[in-house]
């Protein structure tokens, strides 16, 4: 049994009890692969290929094809700023340039905790609810950097209580 099998198992047969055969489940399941390991590694390719039933190239193809598989390590919350024009113009540039501000990182970069990887991105169709962005595939909406700075202090408190 794969790491992925035995700390996920019920998700994963949900997602194999959706579609007419395992390796249908192919994407559900390396979002799982990357939710686990930070992004989608040599590991998780082959995890997900045997539990899919398909070979490995097969898999790896598939998460380098899509944008929402990262082939690099990211941090645990993984900040997709839209800056695509709608979003600018409801002041989202500057929200993504103050976000990597606060929290110390260039374009693409990662806390060096961890925690946090931001990255902008172009539309993700939420263009009247900007300032946006997607954190780890969850949308955050008609944001400002009171709300993120609360999210981000929450998140780095839940860190210092897991360390403790
Ligand atoms: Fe940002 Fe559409 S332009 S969500």
């Amino acid at each position: 049994m794969s790491i992925l099998d035995k700390k996920y198992e019920e998700r994963i047969q949900k997602h194999f009890s959706k579609y007419p055969d395992k390796r249908s489940a192919v994407m559900p399941l390396l979002y799982i692969a990357q939710e686990e390991y930070g992004f989608v590694n040599e590991e998780g390719i082959h995890e997900v290929a045997q539990l899919c039933e398909m070979d490995p190239t097969q898999v790896r193809s598939i998460a380098g094809f899509y944008t929402m598989y990262s082939e690099k390590p990211k941090g645990k919350y993984w900040l997709q700023v839209c800056t695509d024009l709608p979003c600018a113009l409801r002041g989202a540039e500057a929200f993504h340039k103050e976000l990597k501000e606060y929290l110390g990182v260039e374009e693409g970069g990662t806390t060096d905790d961890g925690l946090f990887t931001v990255e902008h991105v172009m539309c993700l169709a939420a263009c009247d609810k900007a300032p946006m962005l997607q954190c780890n595939f969850h949308y955050m909406e008609n944001l400002d950097m009171e709300k993120m700075k609360q999210f981000i202090e929450e998140k780095r408190a839940e860190l210092a209580k897991e360390q403790k």
